[in-house]
């Protein structure tokens, strides 16, 4: 018995070795964890259970049944944060680049099926060279085969893609697919086709970092929902987001118990808004003061930032967040916000995690650029997202609620549950001087006539009550009261229940 053990243990060790030792050297020569040292800060302290820990490639082309590790570049299984069940792969650089084949495409298409069957998340840890290039269409069989998984399991359970070093080819498509992703500053790449491939096409002389880093996918494509540091402030960074999803679309997100009382009043609210309607002022400040003890994960904070997103949570549930933000773009509405927002939101309806809005905004971006781009379509995105949405929804104005974009951002009209405005909320189709240029354009010429209809506008559409006559707001609330009147739309929300025409899906405009 003691033979058997210790071969075991052998064959243990050679493939917790993947490519060698000099590789994985070299990996931290480049400040990269190994996908083993990854997986030991993503997951509780000895909980993973490894999978398919001895397979191996079947590829006899090229020599390459002289080059078998076992594992075949990929490292599998499940295990826990913070005591709740996920399910893993992790890429190993040191074997073949990372690269696919159809027996590593195998191994994570195992902890897929487990994922959706027992209903867990799935977090992808990416590092690799793509296709393995001695497979051929093995490998891209592999590839779509896993693609095919992401589809299914899409709104099915959250799936979650960290970029951890170069992503090439075939490897960027699965994490495209899924729910968010995040990458590593300076050390991870995205691209279809890398730098050489672009110079000899197309004649462009352009770096990795400029074509596929961080900073590139989070700020310009917004490919990427994050970026981080290093590997562990990224994988500490999951954990956090972990703890505000649910297992997956049957389960309700979990409740962290808060010593931040429900009840808590923010007088500093009272006087954020400026007396002047054109001063912007920071709506971050009042999401972390609404949100428990002023957490906010949030994503893509350096894209389309006239709009935030991400999760806080309110008396301990989880609730996503969208708010207009009037110190960009004075909170407008354009492609790059809405597309922003409508994923989020449709990710929010997917998973069960009601939603609150802030709004103040102006309306849509005028512009050109903004209509030959599709604004048309890529705003409908949003207010699809919004009234397909059945989770709860509660809406709160702090300022300007103006034209197509008061419709859009969860207003009564497309079924937002509660509908709350602050006193300093204005809505109205625009705001008042361009209504009096419209309205009196025959007047134009007489500067005090002007300022009289302006000012009899402002009195009659500046301010919540037109609204609130009409039942499109429900109360008009205290700033300082927000959080408790938020927490206790969202405790009677509870037990909501929609239900939906019969229908195979519905028709996004894409
Ligand atoms: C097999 C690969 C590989 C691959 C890298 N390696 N990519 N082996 N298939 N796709 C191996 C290398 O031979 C090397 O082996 C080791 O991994 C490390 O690679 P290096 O080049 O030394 O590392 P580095 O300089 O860091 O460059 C990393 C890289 C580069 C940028 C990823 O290796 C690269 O460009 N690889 C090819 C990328 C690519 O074109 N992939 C195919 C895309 S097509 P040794 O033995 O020396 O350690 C595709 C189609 C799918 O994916 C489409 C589906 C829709």
């Amino acid at each position: 018995m003691r033979e058997i053990i210790e071969e075991v243990e052998k064959r243990r060790e050679q493939a917790r070795l993947g490519g060698g030792q000099k590789r994985i050297d070299a990996q931290h020569a480049k400040g990269k964890l190994t996908a083993r040292e990854r997986l030991e800060v993503l997951l509780d302290e000895g909980s993973f259970e490894e999978y398919d820990m001895y397979k191996t490639h079947r590829c006899t082309d090229f020599g390459m049944e002289e080059q078998m590790f076992p594992g075949d570049g990929v490292i599998t299984g499940w295990g826990t944060i913070n005591g709740r069940p996920v399910y893993v792969f992790s890429q190993d650089f040191t074997v073949f680049g990372g690269s696919l084949s159809e027996t590593h495409a195998e191994k994570i298409c195992k902890v897929m099926d487990l994922a959706v069957q027992n209903g867990a998340p799935l977090i992808g840890l990416n590092d690799s060279g793509g296709a393995r290039i001695q497979e051929g269409v093995a490998s891209l069989g592999g590839y779509a085969e896993v693609f095919w998984r992401n589809v299914q399991a899409s709104g099915v359970i959250p799936q979650i893609s960290v970029i951890m070093g170069p992503c090439a080819g075939g490897a960027v498509y699965s994490p495209a697919m899924t729910d968010f992703i995040f990458m590593v500053k300076d050390t991870s790449y995205m691209f279809v086709t890398g730098p050489d491939v672009v110079k000899t096409v197309t004649n462009e002389i352009v770096t990795a970092e400029e074509l596929g880093g961080a900073s590139t996918h989070t700020k310009k494509s917004s490919v990427a929902d994050g970026a981080y540091d290093n590997d562990v402030e990224a994988l500490i960074e999951i954990r956090r987001m972990f703890d505000f999803l649910p297992l997956s679309s049957r389960e309700q997100p979990p409740v962290i118990p808060t010593a931040d009382a429900p009840d808590r009043i923010e007088n500093a609210l009272d006087t954020l808004v400026p007396d002047n309607p054109n001063k912007p002022y920071d709506m971050r400040e009042v999401i972390s003061r609404v949100g428990d003890e002023g957490d906010f994960f949030e994503i893509q904070a350096n894209h389309a930032k006239n709009i935030l997103c991400g999760f806080i949570r309110l008396n301990g549930s989880t609730v996503g967040v969208v708010a207009n933000q009037p110190m960009v773009l004075a909170g407008c509405l354009d492609i790059d916000s809405s597309k922003k927002a409508a994923r989020f939101v449709r990710f929010c309806d997917a998973f069960n995690i009601p939603i609150l809005t802030l709004v103040d905004v102006p309306g849509f971006l005028p512009g050109v650029g903004q209509e030959y781009n599709g604004i048309i379509k890529h705003g409908a995105k949003l207010l699809f997202a919004y009234a397909e949405a059945t989770v709860p929804k509660v809406t709160v104005i702090t300022r300007k609620a103006y034209g197509g974009a008061y419709d859009v951002m969860a207003s009564k009209h497309i079924r937002a549950d509660v509908n709350y405005a602050w006193p300093t909320a204005q809505i109205a189709v625009m705001g008042a001087k361009g209504a009096t240029e419209i309205l009196y354009r025959s007047e134009l010429g007489d500067p005090d006539k002007i300022a009289r209809r302006t000012a009899d506008y402002e009195d009659r559409f500046a301010n919540p009550f037109v609204a609130a006559q009409r039942g499109f707001i429900d109360e008009v609330i205290m700033p300082h009261s927000t959080r408790r009147r938020v927490v206790r739309a969202f405790e009677m929300l509870k037990t909501k229940k929609v239900t939906q025409p019969l229908r195979k899906h519905d028709n996004i405009p894409l």
